[in-house]
C-alpha cells in the first residue's frame, strides 16, 4: 500500500498502453476472429489517426507524440502577424486553412461520442488517442480565444496558401500567414456561439460523469480531469456571454477578407445548442431557459434540416430529449416542463420527415444513401453518417420499440453503404480496404507540387488512413479523381461521427463491417461527374439540373392549380 502511494504522480495526459498503427488496406479482406472485433477496432483507430494526419504546427508539441511519420512541422509561426502564438490545431480540409467555425461541430460530435461510447474506445485501446485528439483541438481553440471577445476564426487564406497559392510539402508552406479574428467591433455570433457549444461539450466529456440518457446508457470514455473540464467551461461560458451581449452578425459578414469557404446560414441554432450544452455542463437552469428561448425565438421547431457544419438544429432536438431524460431538473429549475414526450415528437418528426423525403428536403439514391438536397451535393457521405450517428444516439429514447428498431435499421443501411455496400464496391474510408479511395484531395502526403495537374497519378504517395472523403454522386457513382474535390476532399467534420459509429459497433458486438467481404477491384466510371468541381460541358452541375427539373415540375403544378381555380370560378359563376 505504501509502495503504491510512493509512485510518481500520474502524467498530465493518458499514454497509450499499446501503440496503434493502421493495419493497411490489404488487411481489409481478413475476417476478424475474437473480441473485440479487429476490423471495427481498425475503423475506430484509423478514424482518430486521420486527425493526427491533419495536424498543424509542431507535431510533437508537449505530450502529444506524432504518429504520422511522413508529416513534418508546418505553419509554426501562425499568429506572428498579430503578435500571438496561434500555431497548432488542425488543417480543416485538403488545403492549409485552419477554420474555427466548422471545428465547432467537429469538437461537439467527438465530445458527444466520448460522453456516451466509452466501452467501445476502451475495447479498441483508443482511450488515450481520443484524449490526445480532443486535447489537440481544444488546446488550439483556447489559444484562438485570447481575450473575452476575441476569437480567431481562420489562419491562412485561399489566396495566400490554399487555392492557387501553394500545393507542396509541409516545410515549403509560406510564412506570414494571415489570421483573422472576430471581436466586439467585428462580431461573429455564429463563430462565438458555435465555439462556446464545443467548449461546453468538451467540459462535459472531461467531467467524466455518467450521461444517463436512458436505462441502456453506456459510460463515458474515462477522461475525467476536473481542472481541464473547468478550463474548457470557462472559455465556453465567456464566449456564449459575448455572443449574447454583442451585436448579432455572421463572422463572414464582419470579416470580408476571409474568403467564402464556410458561410453559415443562421446563428439561432448555434446559440441554442451552446446554451443547451452549457446547461448540461453547469447544471444551471438559467442556460436551459435561454436555450428554450432561442428555440422559440428563432423558430427552430419542425425543421427538415441536415445535421452538418452549418446546421445544428437536429443536434438541438436530440440534446433537448437527452436533457429531458438525463437532467430533468434543468427544465424544472427554469419553471418549464422537461417534456420528454414533446421532444420525442420533435426528434421523431424530423427523423420521419427525413426518411420519407417529405417536403423535398431529402431523397434516397438508387442504392439507398440519404441525400439532403443541396447540402449533400458537395460531400454526400457526411450528412448520411451524421444522420446515422444521431439515429443510433437517439434510438434508446424513442417513443416505441418499433421506432427504435426502425431507426437502428436505417442507420445500419447508411453504415453498410459507407463500408462498401454500394454499386462501386468502394468502402469510403481511406486505407481501409484495397478498394478504398486512394487519391483523396489533400495536399499533405499527395506527393504532388503542380496544382494545375492533380488528376495523376491515381494514388497518393502517402496514405491518410481513416479519412472519409466527400463521397459519391447522386447516381451512386464515384470518380476517384484527386482534382474532383467534391467527391475526394477530406475534412475534419467529415470524420467527426465515424468514431461514434465504430465505437457503437464495438459495444454492441457487431459482426465484421461490410467491406471484409467486398472483392478487390474498382474502376473509374465512364462519363463525367458533373459536379461543382468538374461541371459538365453544358455548364450544368447535377444540382443545377435537379433545380431546373424541380422548377419545371413546380411550374406544371402551378399551371394545373390555375386551370383548376379558373374552372372552379367559372362553375361558381
Ligand atoms: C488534467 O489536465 C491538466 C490540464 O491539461 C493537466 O495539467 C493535469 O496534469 C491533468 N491531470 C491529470 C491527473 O491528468
Amino acid at each position: 500500500m505504501l509502495a503504491l502511494l510512493a509512485l510518481p504522480l500520474v502524467a498530465a495526459q493518458l499514454v497509450p498502453q499499446q501503440t496503434y498503427t493502421p493495419p493497411g488496406a490489404a488487411a481489409g479482406n481478413t475476417p476478424s476472429t475474437g473480441t473485440p472485433n479487429a476490423q471495427w477496432s481498425a475503423v475506430l483507430g484509423n478514424a482518430l489517426w486521420f486527425y493526427d494526419g491533419q495536424r498543424s504546427g509542431r507535431l510533437d508539441a508537449g505530450a502529444y507524440p506524432n504518429r504520422v511519420a511522413w508529416r513534418q512541422d508546418s505553419a509554426v509561426n501562425d499568429g506572428e502577424t498579430v503578435g500571438l502564438d496561434l500555431s497548432g490545431g488542425w488543417y480543416d480540409a485538403g488545403d492549409w486553412i485552419k477554420a474555427t467555425y466548422p471545428l465547432g461541430i467537429t469538437m461537439w460530435a467527438l465530445s458527444w461520442s466520448a460522453m456516451s461510447y466509452g466501452p467501445g474506445f476502451e475495447a479498441a485501446n483508443q482511450t488515450a488517442y481520443m484524449d490526445s485528439t480532443l486535447r489537440w483541438g481544444y488546446d488550439w481553440l483556447m489559444k484562438a480565444h485570447p481575450t473575452d471577445d476575441t476569437l480567431y476564426v481562420q489562419c491562412g487564406s485561399s489566396e495566400h496558401d490554399g487555392g492557387n497559392g501553394y500545393w507542396g510539402p509541409d516545410d515549403g508552406l509560406p510564412r506570414n500567414r494571415p489570421c483573422y479574428a472576430v471581436n466586439a467591433s467585428y462580431p461573429g455570433t455564429d463563430a462565438w456561439a458555435s465555439t462556446a457549444g464545443a467548449f461546453a461539450m468538451g467540459s462535459l466529456a472531461y467531467q467524466g460523469t455518467q450521461w444517463n440518457t436512458s436505462a441502456t446508457a453506456w459510460g463515458p470514455v474515462p477522461l475525467a480531469n476536473a481542472s481541464y473540464a473547468q478550463q474548457l467551461l470557462k472559455h465556453g461560458e465567456t464566449l456564449y456571454r459575448v455572443a449574447k451581449e454583442n451585436d448579432k452578425a455572421s463572422f463572414t459578414d464582419s470579416l470580408k477578407d476571409i474568403g467564402r469557404a464556410y458561410v453559415p446560414s443562421s446563428y439561432g441554432d448555434d446559440l441554442c445548442t451552446a446554451a443547451l450544452a452549457l446547461a448540461a455542463a453547469t447544471n444551471d437552469s438559467t442556460y436551459y431557459a435561454e436555450a428554450y428561448g432561442h428555440y422559440t425565438n428563432y423558430s427552430l421547431t419542425g425543421s427538415g434540416a441536415v445535421w452538418n457544419w452549418d446546421s445544428r438544429i437536429p443536434a438541438a432536438y436530440v440534446m433537448f430529449a437527452e436533457l429531458a431524460a438525463a437532467r430533468p431538473g434543468l427544465a424544472a429549475g427554469a419553471g418549464l416542463d422537461a417534456n420528454l414526450t414533446g421532444w420525442q415528437s420533435e426528434v421523431e418528426g424530423w427523423i420521419e420527415r427525413s426518411i420519407a423525403g417529405e417536403g423535398g428536403r431529402t431523397y434516397l439514391t438508387h442504392a439507398g444513401l440519404i441525400f439532403w438536397a443541396g447540402d449533400s451535393d458537395e460531400g454526400s457521405l457526411n450528412p448520411a453518417m451524421a444522420f446515422a450517428a444521431l439515429l443510433l444516439r437517439y434510438a434508446p429514447l424513442a417513443s416505441s420499440t418499433e421506432r427504435a428498431t426502425r431507426y437502428r435499421d436505417f442507420a445500419a443501411t447508411q453504415i453498410d453503404y459507407l463500408m462498401g455496400k454500394n454499386p462501386m464496391n468502394v468502402p469510403y474510408i481511406v486505407g481501409q480496404h484495397p478498394n478504398s479511395p486512394a487519391a483523396p484531395h489533400v495536399v499533405r502526403g499527395s506527393g504532388l507540387t503542380d496544382q494545375s495537374n492533380l488528376r495523376e497519378p491515381p494514388t497518393n504517395k502517402e496514405t491518410l488512413y481513416g479519412a472519409v472523403p466527400g463521397g459519391p454522386r447522386p447516381s451512386d457513382l464515384f470518380w476517384s479523381w484527386r482534382d474532383d474535390w467534391v467527391q475526394n476532399e477530406v475534412a475534419l467534420d467529415y470524420n467527426a461521427n465515424l468514431p461514434a459509429l465504430a465505437a457503437y459497433q464495438l459495444i454492441t458486438g457487431a459482426s465484421d463491417p461490410y467491406y471484409v467481404g467486398v472483392t478487390a477491384g474498382y474502376s473509374i466510371p465512364k462519363g463525367e461527374p458533373c459536379d461543382a468541381a468538374l461541371p459538365c460541358e453544358n455548364g450544368l452541375s447535377g444540382g443545377a439540373i435537379a433545380g431546373i427539373v424541380i422548377g419545371c415540375l413546380v411550374a406544371i403544378v402551378l399551371a394545373g392549380v390555375a386551370v383548376w381555380l379558373y374552372r372552379r370560378h367559372k362553375r361558381k359563376g
